[in-house]
């Protein structure tokens, strides 16, 4: 039987065509009309009026911190329970990041900790100028209440959505919740483009000043001119093509996504001490990864033994983020809270989401993780 893997790329068809045309008209190069149009589509569907396509989501979030000026002697808040690219972007312009654990209730930044960790940092003299707060596998952050804190302290919002494309925060579409939002089309996400990123935003300047960052801040001029330190960091016309073809079916992908979540939740249903992520009120996750966490007592076995359990039977799953304050490279940083995101770290499981899993693929993964039961209880 194949491997199932745990969110692999699904193409519907339309991308051959769309990447036959990018060749047919010989823009193989990192600009071309399909950037251009893939920009607008994505700057649509993430409710926003400004993008620029990037070579990757973390390109993405490096750039929305230089465009904000964030660099050596800085200070930048970023969600404890994510992947560690949302702290490595911090990291690349100099600037230092603390961590701020979850709420248990939605997985995403505790709005009342950012608060007093703001507070903290401030009054131990910290120049804090910025948060990454993590959509976290599809899921939107509170953001009104984010948002209120980010106000009160004069620090800028910049939105990880590489996560929540298609997913939406009181019926807008996520992207539009930060001064900046950083998407990836890593070959993992909803959509992919192998790999790729954009950087969103309602202010203009700021995203051409990205763009312009992003073909190593070429001045306009005949020769090369430069007058900042710039980056290699834009799209390529053809991976732009494959981007437009994924665009066009993410309303589906976000339903197939949800339906396998709700299918998961059916199958396993009758299993005691397996618990779901859960869904905050306040918006739709496009159910990027179906997450659970295992209580090894109520289940009777715990969450490493249900992942071997799969990987015998060569399907993939993986633990939950590792939280950044348990990273060794980022282990000596302050942090707020952290036993939220380390108890979900310990004991919660993402399962084969991949729109292209087929209900048979579900019922063995299911069947997999009910067999596991009682074969191993911690001591
Ligand atoms: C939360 C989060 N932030 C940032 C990234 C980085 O995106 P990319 O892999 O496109 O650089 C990812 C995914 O890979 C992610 O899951």
């Amino acid at each position: 039987m194949p491997r199932i893997f745990l969110s692999p790329p699904h193409l519907t068809g339309r991308e051959a065509e769309l990447v036959a045309e990018a060749i047919a008209s010989n823009w193989i190069a990192p600009l071309g009309p399909q950037v251009d149009a893939f920009e607008r589509e994505l700057a649509t569907v993430a409710g926003v009026e400004h993008a620029v396509a990037l070579s990757s989501g973390t390109a993405a979030l490096h750039l929305a911190l230089v465009v904000l000026g964030i660099g050596a002697g800085d200070e930048v808040a970023c969600s404890d329970l994510t992947f560690a690219a949302s702290a490595n972007a911090v990291a690349y312009t100099g600037a230092t990041p603390f961590f701020v654990d979850c709420d248990a209730a939605t997985w995403t930044i505790d709005p009342e900790l950012l608060e007093r960790a703001i507070t903290e940092r401030r009054a131990a003299g910290a120049n804090v100028r910025a948060l990454v707060a993590v959509d976290l596998y599809g899921q939107c952050c509170d953001y009104d209440a984010v948002r209120d804190v980010c106000a009160r302290h004069d620090v800028v919002l910049v939105q990880d959505a590489a996560e929540s494309l298609g997913a939406t925060y009181r019926g807008a579409p996520a992207g539009g919740q930060g001064l900046l939002a950083a998407f990836s089309f890593n070959g993992n996400k909803i959509i992919t483009t192998s790999g790729g990123g954009m950087l969103v935003s309602e202010d203009r300047d700021l995203v051409e000043h990205a763009r312009k960052l992003s073909t190593q801040a070429r001045e306009p001029a005949a020769h090369y001119e430069h007058l900042e330190v710039g980056f290699n960091y834009r799209m390529s016309n053809v991976l732009a093509a494959l981007g437009r073809a994924q665009l066009e079916s993410l309303p589906e992908r976000v339903a197939t996504r949800r339906r396998i979540r709700d299918r998961y939740r059916e199958l396993l249903a009758d299993a005691p001490g397996i618990t779901f992520m859960p869904e905050a009120d306040y918006g739709t996750g496009n159910a990027w990864l179906t997450c659970i966490v295992v209580d090894a007592g109520g289940f009777g076995a715990d969450r490493e033994a249900i992942r071997l359990a799969l990987e015998a039977e060569d399907i993939e799953a993986r633990p939950l983020w590792k939280p950044m304050h348990l990273q060794p490279i980022y282990g000596s940083h302050v942090t707020f809270g952290g036993d939220v995101s380390g108890r979900l770290f310990e004991r919660g499981l993402c399962l084969p989401s991949g729109t292209a899993l087929t209900d048979a693929d579900q019922d063995r993964v299911a069947a997999t993780v009910l067999a596991c039961r009682g074969s191993r209880v911690p001591g």
